[in-house]
């Protein structure tokens, strides 16, 4: 996908261009669609009584990620560097600061602390493929599959390997800069994906319970609204978009001049959204059909979809084919979760790729453990937010990428000055002055206001 690839170490490798617009659109479509999309986002509207959760998460998504997400693709492109050094270039370069930099920091730390314990759910999904091919969802009650997952996840054994081998998986790509094929199968990834999410949402149709399923997600009760659950829908619209952390501005570094950003942006925030609404349409009648609980937590998709499979024809072969495009899913937005730090280790510490893979990967391996024990031996160490994973998850979606993002926003609409942006934005019309009003007022205000109410 990168022109030149990164594989030899040396810092101009870095700077190569993606092969086309599409190449670019692909990637960071493989980057957004992900867990977040199909495990997250039930999990936590289940959580925060749906509908009203479900239409902020919307409204932050248009209203905050969109300009977000435009904001750190055209830093990236301008800077052409790692996420630290392209802040901190810009910085100087708009008469600002080099401390510009510790924007590019901290998204360098929450990359690591949230695949930190993404690998770790990754891991569930690859012990689910194993487990539907060999059939062990095959006509089980909802018992027996809420048994088998907790049964499974209270083995830290299990749960640690498989989390080793998820995480052995992302350093092998990234240090091999084997992205070309991983630009290949997301292009059979996502396509799949939604179809077997079609299939999903066919049966779940049938349930009997697709209505109640539908006026849960959508109808809303504001009077069951809290702060915390909009911190929640606005962190949740900064994970799923991948946004807030400087991964689309890694990723950017590398779009050609003539890409539109705007158009760029739309297709992916409309691809990624379509398939968190498809997610939940397609869950919550089949929880309501088998009387579980939509506030389950994490392992909401690992109880109902499962139990769906098995229950439908060719569900064997359709189980086994859902997890591995969410394995895969998973694996491609691990790549971007990794990139910053990758890239700023190769360019600042001149390291070989590799060298940095491995360094950044053990060192997430390691943190990740922390997740690891909170389904099993650590499950009663409750502070904060909860467990070990709940506060990992807490600090990072609804603290650290909605302050990244703040500050991204107030990079691009405050310090850069207006010929920086209309040039990268193409024009300075309707589209751009929109761009313009979201990325100075809407988003950083609204971003201020859920944050401070919510901490407060
Ligand atoms: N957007 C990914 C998901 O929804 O699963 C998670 C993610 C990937 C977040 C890459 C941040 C990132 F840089």
């Amino acid at each position: 996908m990168l022109k030149q690839q990164a594989g030899d170490g040396k810092r101009t490798s870095l700077h190569g261009n993606w092969s086309s617009r599409m190449a670019f659109i692909l990637a960071v479509t493989g980057s957004a669609v992900g867990l977040g999309n199909n495990w997250k986002f039930p999990y936590i509207a289940g959580q925060n009584g749906g509908g009203a959760f479900v239409l902020v998460y919307l409204i932050c998504v248009v209203a905050i990620g969109m300009p977000v997400m435009m904001s750190e693709i055209l830093i990236g492109r301008r800077g052409r560097r790692n996420p630290v050094s392209t802040m901190e270039l810009l910085g100087k370069e708009e008469g600002s600061s080099g401390k510009w930099r510790w924007v590019g920091s901290l998204s360098v730390l929450a990359g690591i602390l949230i695949l930190s314990y993404y690998s770790v759910i990754a891991g569930w999904t690859l012990a689910y493929v194993v487990k539907s091919a060999a059939g062990v969802f095959v006509g089980a009650s909802s018992e027996m599959v809420e048994s088998e997952f907790n049964a499974f996840v209270g083995s830290w054994q299990l749960v640690g390997f498989c989390h080793t081998l998820f995480m052995a998986l992302a350093v092998f790509v990234v240090a091999r800069g084997v992205e070309r094929g991983l630009e290949r199968a997301v292009k059979f990834m996502v396509p799949a994906l939604l179809f077997l999410m079609l299939v999903l949402l066919g049966y779940s149709i049938n349930s009997g319970h697709f209505g109640e399923g539908v006026s849960f997600m959508f109808t809303a009760d504001w009077s069951r609204l809290t702060w915390g659950s909009v911190l929640a829908a606005l962190g949740q619209a900064f994970f799923t978009l991948s946004i807030g952390m400087g991964a689309i501005m890694a990723y950017g570094a590398y779009l050609p001049e003539e890409t539109s950003i705007t158009g760029a942006s739309a297709a992916v925030v409309t691809a990624d959204t379509a398939i968190a609404i498809l997610a939940g349409l397609a869950i919550f009648p089949l929880v309501f059909a088998n009387g579980l609980n939509p506030a389950d937590g994490p392992g909401l998709v690992f109880d109902t979809l499962p139990l769906a499979f098995g229950q439908m024809a060719g569900g064997m072969f359709f189980s086994t084919i859902f997890f591995v495009l969410l394995s895969f899913a998973a694996w491609t937005s691990a790549i971007g979760l990794m990139e910053p730090a990758v890239a700023w280790i190769v360019e600042r510490l001149n390291r070989t790729r590799a060298e940095a893979a491995l360094i950044i990967g053990g060192a997430i391996w390691v943190i990740g453990f922390g997740s690891v024990l909170s389904f099993n031996v650590l499950s009663d160490v409750k502070f904060l937010a909860g467990t070990i994973f709940d506060n990992v998850d807490y600090l990072t979606s609804n603290i650290m990428l909605p302050l990244g993002g703040l500050m991204i926003t107030i990079f691009a609409g405050w310090v850069m000055c207006r010929n920086s942006t209309s040039d990268e934005l193409g024009g300075s019309g309707g589209l751009y002055k929109a761009w313009r009003l979201l990325a100075r007022y809407v988003a950083p205000i609204g971003i201020l206001i859920v944050l401070f109410n919510a901490v407060s």
